[in-house]
């Protein structure tokens, strides 16, 4: 039966098989991935295709199978680069004795290796081989090779093998992978919950074709909403200008300066949960903005410019039930400053970035650390794609152990 802990509804899986006798079972794996609402996209290695036929696969999962890199049509419809992007997971089942060493050695001979490489996606394997290859030093050190790269390692379980020996290495049945792998993705852990999210930069007008604005792209207040979305939160999201496309199953509201953005989290934080502010606001406007456009004639211009509003800080004074999350950019004490940060804007979880100098804005990569109350945690450098899926994690952690969740 399908639970909401089971549900893996609009998650996308590359379901990596590889050579085995258990490859037979990959093809149930697959029914009961899509059952449970995933949509899966078969890769076979070579060998997996000596075990059982890809038409099977196709069949199950409604999509014709990959499985080599000089297939011209299937590159046409979705490069392998395109395709290492796609998924939410890389699940290999079975993954060989040959398929792990492959990984933990960093090959890319084929598509799944490729794959694997290429991409920044969580990835599990579900190992299945013969007792003495599973216990064997080699097979062993491949794996914690993996397991120390954040490779989730999804049994074996130990019982009567095809090749008549009984031991450790039979891969494990597909219900168990599949709520592994639900439990993994962590579906529906934010079911429900409203979000408000503040990203990008704003802009200050000066005059009617002038403003003040900061380096912001947005890439990491969008990249936290979607991750959010995808754990089942209603993620309402108050952007200032950027060139981002809307994330999957998000709202966003168009904003242009801090009060604009003020106005529209206020309003959305009447009837939301948890409140992050990701967005670069401007700490100061115009006190007045020329009505038109000023003439370049004296040699120098003086700017009078107020204090913004603080949005977090307002919104949090209105709104006490809220799970608050700020971010802070830095170029100096980091540490010292987000802590500063977080009592002072009375905030509930805090995440840190070094800034300037070719870093944080306006990059596809961070690097976080996140400070609450009586603890922290640092997410290492990489794609802010991954360190928006490690924050949201640990915001779901952070805001399901507060009483705010219990409202
Ligand atoms: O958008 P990218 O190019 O991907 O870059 C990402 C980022 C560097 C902008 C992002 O990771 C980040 O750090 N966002 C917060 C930037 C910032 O303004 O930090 P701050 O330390 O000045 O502000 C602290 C917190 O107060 C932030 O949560 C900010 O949103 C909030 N704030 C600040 C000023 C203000 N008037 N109102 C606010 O709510």
């Amino acid at each position: 039966m399908q639970t909401p802990a089971t549900s893996l509804t609009g998650r996308r899986i590359v379901l990596g098989v590889t050579g085995g006798i258990a490859a037979y079972k990959a093809a149930d794996l697959v029914r009961r991935l899509t059952e449970a609402g995933a949509e899966v996209q078969v890769v076979m290695t070579a060998n997996a295709q000596r075990f059982v036929g890809a038409q099977t696969f196709q069949a199950l999962s409604g999509t014709p199978v990959r499985s080599s890199l000089w297939d011209e049509t299937a590159e046409a419809a979705m490069g392998h680069i395109e395709l290492a992007r796609w998924p939410d997971l890389i699940l290999i089942a079975p993954a060989s004795a040959n398929c792990i060493a492959r990984l933990a050695h960093g090959l890319a001979d084929d598509l799944l290796t490729t794959l694997c490489l290429a991409s920044d996606r969580p990835v599990a394997i579900a190992p299945a081989m013969n007792r003495l290859m599973w216990a064997h030093a080699a097979t062993q050190a491949n794996l914690h090779t993996l397991m120390h790269r954040g490779v989730h390692v999804l049994g074996p379980g130990s019982g009567g093998q095809a090749c008549g020996e009984t031991g450790e290495g039979r891969m494990w049945e597909p219900l168990q992978i599949r709520d592994a792998v639900a439990a993994l993705l962590h579906t529906g852990r934010l079911n429900g919950v409203r979000i408000v999210l503040t990203a990008g930069p704003t802009r200050e007008p000066i005059d009617p074709v002038r403003f003040i604005t900061n380096r912001s792209s947005g890439k990491m207040g969008y990249a936290l909403a979607d991750a959010l979305a995808r754990m089942g939160a209603e993620v309402t999201l108050v952007s200032g200008p950027t060139a981002l496309p809307v994330p999957a199953g998000t709202r966003r509201i168009e904003v242009e300066t801090a009060d604009e953005m003020l106005a529209a989290t206020q309003d959305a934080a009447a009837q939301a949960q948890i409140l992050i502010g990701a967005a670069a606001v401007a700490d100061y406007r115009l006190e007045a903005v020329a009505e038109h456009k000023i003439k370049k004639k004296a040699d120098t211009l003086d700017l009078r410019l107020v204090k913004n509003p603080d949005i977090l800080a307002t919104v949090r004074a209105a709104h006490p039930q809220l799970f608050v999350v700020g971010f802070a950019a830095e170029t100096e004490d980091l540490a010292e400053h987000a802590r500063d940060k977080l009592l002072r804007k009375k905030l509930d979880l805090i995440a840190a970035n070094w800034v300037g100098s070719g870093r944080a804005f306006d990059r596809d990569d961070n690097a976080l650390h996140v400070f609450w109350a009586g603890g922290e945690r640092e997410l290492a450098h990489g794609p802010k794609s991954r360190l928006a899926r490690e924050l949201a994690d640990l915001i779901a952690e952070r805001y399901l152990a507060h009483p705010a969740a219990a409202r």
